[in-house]
């Protein structure tokens, strides 16, 4: 009898960036239960978790040199390290500009340097980038890092293509972690008006996605930029009008 809990992910070797809490944690903890193998790096310290910055291009080297050693091989990426910047445009001082953009994309950047080299065909990459990379969201550093990592892996998809290493963008909306726990109460209802499914994420609902991605079920997708996100980037604005022409007792 065909196993009922089959692993999709069974054997694979996986490396997941920012693991030590939040969106990272669930997809280093989602990953594991589909039979991956997962490698959790962050800069804080966190159980389970090997300290790296993804600033860090000897860090990244180390990696790369420990695991071609104990495995020989990389199946999988997520490159979930992230921060957040909350400055908008004539605030925002260059130096927190481009320390956002050094986590956000050259992060990335040196995750798929160090690891691709390992990758046999069938490996997949998951970059995270944000519903703020599929519109005008006010933090400047965070929105321009996010839409640069939207580039980024597309260049990537085209690069590796051949290898048969795929790279997908996810575009999680509000989700409850930490990071989203630090912003202003009216940042999380005003969200929470413009998704249509009527609720905020869960880190289970984008570690979903990762899970599927980093699989064979998502063998011939590559290059996509994937919301996660309730609806909330499909209207582009026009959920607050319909909502208003329903309050109105208007016809659409
Ligand atoms: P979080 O702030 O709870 O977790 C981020 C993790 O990344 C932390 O453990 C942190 O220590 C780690 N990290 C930060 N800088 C690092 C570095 N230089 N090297 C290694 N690790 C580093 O945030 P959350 O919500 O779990 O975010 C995960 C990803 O999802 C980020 O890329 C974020 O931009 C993105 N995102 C989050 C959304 C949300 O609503 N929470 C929405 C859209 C995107």
């Amino acid at each position: 009898m065909s196993d009922p809990h089959p692993k999709p992910l069974l054997g694979r070797v996986v490396v997941v960036t920012g693991a030590a809490r939040g969106q990272g944690a669930a997809q280093a903890r989602t990953v594991t239960a589909h039979g991956a193998r997962v490698i959790a790096v962050d800069v804080a310290e966190a159980e389970g978790c090997r300290p790296l910055d993804v600033t860090d291009e000897q860090a990244w080297r180390e990696l790369s040199d420990e695991l071609a050693r104990a495995y020989g091989h990389v199946d999988g990426l997520v490159n979930n390290a992230g921060i957040t910047w909350r400055a908008r445009l004539t605030e925002v001082r260059p130096e927190d500009f481009e320390r956002v953009h050094r986590v956000n994309v050259t992060g990335p950047l040196l995750g798929m340097q160090y690891l691709a080299p390992l990758m046999p065909p069938g490996a997949s990459i998951v970059n995270v980038g944000s519903s703020a990379a599929l519109t005008a969201h006010y933090p400047a550093a965070y929105t321009s890092s996010k839409w640069a990592l939207r580039g980024l892996s597309r260049t990537a998809a085209l690069e590796l293509g051949p290898r048969g290493i795929r790279v997908n963008t996810i575009h999680p909306g509000f989700i409850e972690t930490e990071m989203t726990a630090s912003a202003d109460p009216a940042f999380r209802e005003a969200n929470l008006r413009e998704t249509p499914l009527g609720r905020t994420g869960g880190v289970d609902d984008v570690a979903a996605l990762v899970a599927f991605l980093l699989s064979d079920a998502a063998a011939f997708i590559t290059g996509a930029d994937i919301p996660v996100d309730g609806g909330l980037t499909a209207h582009g604005g026009v959920k607050s009008v319909s909502d208003a022409l329903r309050a109105a007792g208007a016809a659409p």
